[in-house]
């Protein structure tokens, strides 16, 4: 698609979003010593209906992006808006009609319920919080038609979470957060405690979920592999930073920044004929501290084609005549930022 058509219709908005944590220290932590900086200018939007998947290691942010969408966390600077409506300061009664709209889907759906509870009830809790479950008739209605949405049996109904597999009850945290007839799911790193042939069925049950109900999906995972196959773009983030941004085939096909490149040499490759031939060593050394990033380019100590200036100025995010964005010097040319300029917005 476009990059117009994004522009145009956009049902989630994020721009320049910065979400810092102080770090304290001392009696009853009054002294602040450092700030984390999680999330440190991230610009993207959702067009309805596609699914933005954004991808990067543990700590580069992509939960605490999920949690300021949510509107969970309170963003220290930036703009969030949904279906054109600002809501980056909104009280929790200003968000009561938009968390409506807006559902989560966690890694593990069970960590914050409580164990005692029927599938069934987990299911139908947001009706009952909502004030939807009155009519006793409508509510059994609307539960079994979750389950059935997702793929549960009817029979499952009264069965408690421990008696499911790590797929069902992924399954049974999809039919709740599909409870309120949401129309944007942020899904965080949703699959990544799954089975690879499990991972695939729940990826699978997204899509046919969005065809069915003309979803629009915030998909988070660290793993790059697993968003290839439902993506319609995607965002590579990096230290608090997109670092990478680009439509599902150009990424995979013709990535561009070093971190992205590295990414997907980790990525198994199913022909022996060409995992023998491609570049194993992209990346080297662990994922820095965010409480103290690297100058310059965050990523250009354990990047293989890090040069000089790459330690002394921080690379913008800029497009090339496609609408692909990447922030890395070794494209910081003329072109990039001509193409730059086009870029509405
Ligand atoms: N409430 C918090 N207070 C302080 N630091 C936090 C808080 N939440 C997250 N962080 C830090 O922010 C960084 C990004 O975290 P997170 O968004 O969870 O990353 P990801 O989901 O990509 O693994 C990490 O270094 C994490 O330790
Ligand atoms: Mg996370």
């Amino acid at each position: 698609m476009a990059m117009n058509e994004i522009e145009s219709d956009p049902l989630l908005q994020v721009e320049d979003l910065k979400v810092h944590f102080p770090v304290t220290e001392g009696v009853l932590g009054r002294k602040q010593v450092a700030t984390v900086k999680a999330v440190d200018g991230v610009s993207f939007s959702l067009r309805s209906g596609e699914t933005f998947s954004l991808v990067g290691e543990s700590g580069c942010g992509k939960s605490t992006t999920a949690l300021s969408v949510m509107r969970m966390l309170t963003p220290t600077a930036g703009r969030i808006a949904f279906a054109g409506e600002d809501i980056t300061r909104h009280t929790p009664a200003m968000m009561r009609p938009i968390r409506r709209q807006i559902q989560m889907v966690y890694q593990d759906p069970f960590s914050s319920l409580n164990p005692r509870m029927k599938i069934a009830d987990i299911i139908g809790e947001p009706l009952v919080v909502h004030g939807m479950a009155s009519d006793k008739t409508f509510y059994r209605k609307q539960v079994a038609e979750l389950m059935d949405l997702v793929g549960l049996l009817p029979n499952m109904a009264d069965r408690y979470p421990h008696e499911f597999s790590g797929g069902q009850r992924q399954r049974v945290g999809i039919a709740r957060a599909l409870a309120l007839r949401p129309r944007l799911i942020v899904c965080d790193e949703p699959v990544s405690a799954l089975d690879v042939s499990i991972q695939a069925q729940i990826i699978n049950l997204f899509m046919d979920l969005q065809q069915e109900l003309g979803l629009t999906y915030l998909f988070i995972a660290h793993d790059i592999s697993v968003v290839r196959h439902m993506s319609d773009r995607v965002a590579v983030m990096y230290l608090g930073k997109i670092v990478e941004m680009a439509d599902r085939d150009a990424l995979f096909d013709s990535p561009r920044h070093p971190y992205t490149q590295a990414l997907l040499s980790a990525v198994p490759v199913a022909d022996p004929a060409i995992e023998s031939h491609r570049p194993q060593q992209l990346i080297v050394g662990e994922v820095p501290s965010v409480r103290n990033p690297p100058s310059g380019c965050r990523f250009h100590p354990r990047c293989v084609q890090a040069m000089e200036q790459c330690s002394q100025t921080a690379p913008e995010l800029e497009a090339n005549q496609q609408g692909h964005l990447t922030s890395c010097h070794l494209y910081g040319s003329a072109e990039g930022r001509l193409a730059s300029a086009e870029v509405p917005g």
